[in-house]
């Protein structure tokens, strides 16, 4: 797929993740040439700022973000595509002067990106808002929105969501994205699994015992705290993340890279979880929110402590679920899965625990019991795959340890790039197979919906975990005692 010149429009520019991510993603871009000749970035901007100010916080805003180093000739270059228009959001005028700004002068060419990063509450006014002024008729260049996470709060409003929008735009023009799923780990799983033929046969209920699927983070919640308080560890990234990941360990193998191959698969898988009845939620699913303690050696104050954050506040910082699915490969296989802040190590990871042997064949020697096969797969900021094997150890006794066997695939030279890169580029590609289609996020909210009204209406109590450690004692979920949560990508420590 070839991507095509566009004007891409970012609301919200002079915020946050446009600051962190959208411009120094789009000037990465331009810097590898991958940028269409001809491609401009039009800013729109509450403040009111003119095209000199925006020159500058752009500038600020790469040379804190670049990679490597800063270029000063791509720059110039990059600030060529540059352009700040001032409005309101909520008011028409804004979009008026859009419209006609887009139409006459400037060479801003006819297919155009509208990237919402905006909070999640403007989403459909926004488009509406640009549905009236006929910007999204694709008469004269091909027209996308790319929305941003969350989409919706719960399946209620997910649906009311996309009534909405569907009201201006049709799937094809909608990009829901999540930054999470960048190219380079999609494909690192999808190649993996589908690359290896050793593998498929062992990929199943007959092998594996349970799958975990870890992301921690050791940063608080930062300047989110409004955002973060009203999400919550489950809906942040739970329900929108782990679950995606979860689908590309366990879908059966696409017919093809297509985007509606792929998403076909995962909705799938999807659709086969195992659907928890409320009365089973502290069954499948526990929270936690971090008190104070040390991280990295640094003190840190408890959740409650953070800045605008209620003091009797119980929205959980750790989330923790298990899950079945529900089909031929994987019936009875639990799927364990966890996020939190605060944790004490960044990392997320996928580890496959496969079962032991059918005989302990070992056990009149001095070996009583092998350790289980374990598969490890770092997504991030270690990216590594290392299958766990049993080996003897040297010498005359019978004793066994654990051998690694690395497959790591990135050199030390080879930088990992951001994920938004890789999404940006897709957009003017309009390749959709890293958005999320519809149905995908409805039955991910299908999936969390009933934890989420149990914890809401339970609001008294929340277990915590002090800040630095893996999380709160949730062993409760592990269907059996050999299971524990697997926090280290390599054999020493478990
Ligand atoms: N930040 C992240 O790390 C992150 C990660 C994943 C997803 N997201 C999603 O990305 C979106 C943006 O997040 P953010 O963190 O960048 O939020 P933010 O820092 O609060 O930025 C919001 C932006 O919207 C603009 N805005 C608000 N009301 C406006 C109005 N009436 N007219 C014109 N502009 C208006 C703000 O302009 P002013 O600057 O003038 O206030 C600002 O540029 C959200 O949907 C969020 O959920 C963010």
């Amino acid at each position: 797929m070839n991507a095509e010149p566009c004007t891409y429009v970012i609301f919200g520019a002079t915020g946050n993740l446009s600051r962190i991510k959208l411009m120094p993603a789009l000037y990465h871009l331009d810097m590898a040439g991958r940028l269409p000749q001809g491609t401009r970035i039009l800013a729109i901007g509450r403040r009111p700022w003119d095209q000199q100010k925006w020159l500058s916080e752009v500038r600020d805003m790469v040379q804190a973000k670049a990679r490597d180093y800063f270029d000063e000739a791509v720059f110039l270059r990059f600030s060529e595509r540059l352009y700040y228009h001032q409005g309101n959001i909520d008011e028409a005028e804004c979009y008026r002067r859009l419209n006609l700004t887009l139409s006459e002068g400037q060479n801003f060419p006819k297919n155009i990106a509208f990237y919402l990063s905006i909070s999640p509450s403007d989403f459909a006014t926004v488009l509406s808002f640009l549905s009236d002024q006929q910007l999204f008729s694709e008469e004269y260049g091909w027209r996308r929105a790319i929305i941003e996470k969350p989409f919706g709060y719960d399946l209620d409003s997910a649906k009311a969501l996309q009534k909405r929008i569907s009201q201006y735009l049709t799937e094809e023009q909608i990009y829901r994205i999540d930054h999470y799923l960048g190219k380079g780990m999609v494909q690192n799983v999808l190649v993996f699994r589908f690359a290896n033929v050793m593998l498929e046969p062992l990929w199943n209920r007959n092998y594996i015992d349970h799958i975990q699927i870890t992301h921690s983070e050791s940063i608080g919640i930062e300047s989110r705290g409004d955002y973060y308080n009203s999400a919550g560890a489950m809906r942040d990234m739970l329900q929108s993340h782990l679950l995606q990941l979860l689908t590309l360990v366990t879908m059966e193998p696409p017919v093809s890279m297509e985007a509606e191959a792929l998403r076909d698969e995962k909705v799938k898988v999807l659709k086969s979880i195992r659907p928890i009845p409320k009365e089973a939620v502290h069954a499948h699913a526990f929270r936690g929110q971090y008190s104070k303690g040390h991280v990295n050696g640094e003190k840190v104050v408890s959740y409650l402590e953070e800045a605008n954050i209620p003091k009797d506040s119980s929205t959980e910082t750790y989330a923790s679920m298990k899950l079945y699915i529900d089909n031929w490969r994987w019936r009875g296989v639990p799927i364990y899965m966890r996020t939190g802040k605060r944790m004490a190590k960044a990392q997320s990871s996928i580890s496959i625990c496969f079962r032991h042997p059918p005989l302990q064949f070992f056990r009149d020697t001095q070996v009583q019991c092998t350790n289980a096969n374990w598969i490890l797969m770092g997504i991030q900021p270690e990216e590594c795959i290392r299958m766990e094997m049993t080996v003897k150890e040297p010498g005359l006794e019978m004793r066994t340890r654990t051998s690694s066997l690395d497959a790591s695939f990135r050199n030390e030279d080879e930088k990992a790039i951001d994920a938004y890169e890789d999404l940006l580029l897709d957009v003017l590609k309009g390749d959709r197979s890293l958005f999320l289609r519809f149905d995908e996020v409805e039955y991910a909210w299908r999936i969390v919906d009933p934890i989420l009204q149990t914890w809401a209406t339970e609001r008294d109590y929340i277990a915590t975990y002090p800040a630095g450690s893996w999380g709160p004692e949730d062993n409760r979920l592990f269907d059996k005692e050999s299971q524990s949560w697997r926090s280290s990508l390599t054999p020493e420590s478990k």
